[in-house]
């Protein structure tokens, strides 16, 4: 599919995909988010990929929803177009491994749509707020929701209420990132732990995925019945089979998804 936004390339099981509106510091816009939603479904569709790495440019990974799209447009306006809903939600059914590889600003909506990846790299340039405040309003993909359980009601607070941005050092030692490494290292930090990832069972892979967010969800002893019924679940998959005895014959497992 051809898109006008963004840049795909599919390669070695990775489906890369970047945010390209430079001259906006890749700021969302409804087309930019409906072609990351396509792009992520296909890649989610695809059996050429097993891993998926979002990521924007050097200056930005995204600058926020686009704020001359937003700018008149009145309550009943974002009510009746719910706006980036539906697109929020798209995000959220992908089913494969999605990391955000961030150079640069993550800021209001851009922080956001990283903050929905299942984790974040980040390089050392990286700065992440939510400025929304700034604007007169609040954030609405998940701002105040996904970084209070990534960082923690304080610094979730100081986040929002202030505007201030973070830098990569506070972002890793509060929790939002998982790496942070030199900016040049980025797209290589990203694409390796995209291909260790790649290396597993897709089936392993995806139930990671699935529990992990669970436990955003659910109380703690139901998140630990569904990990336990998912553990239990994945007996049944040949994956399993051929990863222990690769174990116990002291060889690198060939995962076959099945
Ligand atoms: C539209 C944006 C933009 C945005 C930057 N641009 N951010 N356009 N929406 N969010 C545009 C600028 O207007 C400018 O265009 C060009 O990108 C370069 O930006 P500059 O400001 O000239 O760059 P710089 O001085 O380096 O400052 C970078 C910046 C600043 C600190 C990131 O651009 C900034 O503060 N941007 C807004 C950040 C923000 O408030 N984000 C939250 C948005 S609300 P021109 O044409 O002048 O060159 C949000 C809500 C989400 O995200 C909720 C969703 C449901």
């Amino acid at each position: 599919m051809a898109y006008e936004t963004i840049i795909v390339e599919i390669a070695d099981d990775i489906a890369t995909i970047r945010l390209n509106r430079p001259d906006a510091l890749n700021a969302l816009n409804q087309k930019l988010l409906n072609e990351v939603c396509t792009a992520l479904e296909e890649a989610d569709a695809s059996d050429k990929v097993r891993c998926i790495v979002l990521t924007g440019s050097e200056k930005a990974f995204a600058a926020g929803a686009d704020i001359t799209e937003m700018a008149d447009k009145t309550y009943v306006d974002m009510t009746t177009q719910a706006y980036f809903q539906s697109q929020s939600r798209r995000i959220e059914a992908i089913r494969k491994p999605i990391i955000a590889a961030v150079s640069g600003y993550a800021l209001g909506g851009g922080c956001e749509l990283a903050m929905m990846c299942d984790f974040i790299i980040a390089a050392d340039t990286a700065k992440f707020g939510q400025p929304e405040i700034n604007l007169g309003v609040i954030p609405g993909m998940g701002g105040t929701q996904r970084l209070a359980r990534y960082v923690g009601k304080s610094k979730a607070m100081d986040m929002n209420l202030t505007g201030r941005f973070m830098d990569a050092e506070e972002a890793l030692s509060s929790g939002l990132v998982s790496r942070v490494v030199p900016a040049k290292k980025l797209m290589e930090e990203a694409q390796g732990a995209a291909q260790k990832i790649a290396a597993k069972s897709m089936l392993a892979a995806m139930a990671v995925k699935d529990t992990v967010n669970r436990a955003f969800e659910t109380p703690l002893a139901e998140g630990l019945n569904y990990e336990r019924r998912t553990f239990y679940g994945l007996f049944a998959t040949q994956d399993q089979k051929e990863g222990m005895a690769a174990f116990r014959d002291k060889r690198e497992a060939q995962f076959r998804d099945k």
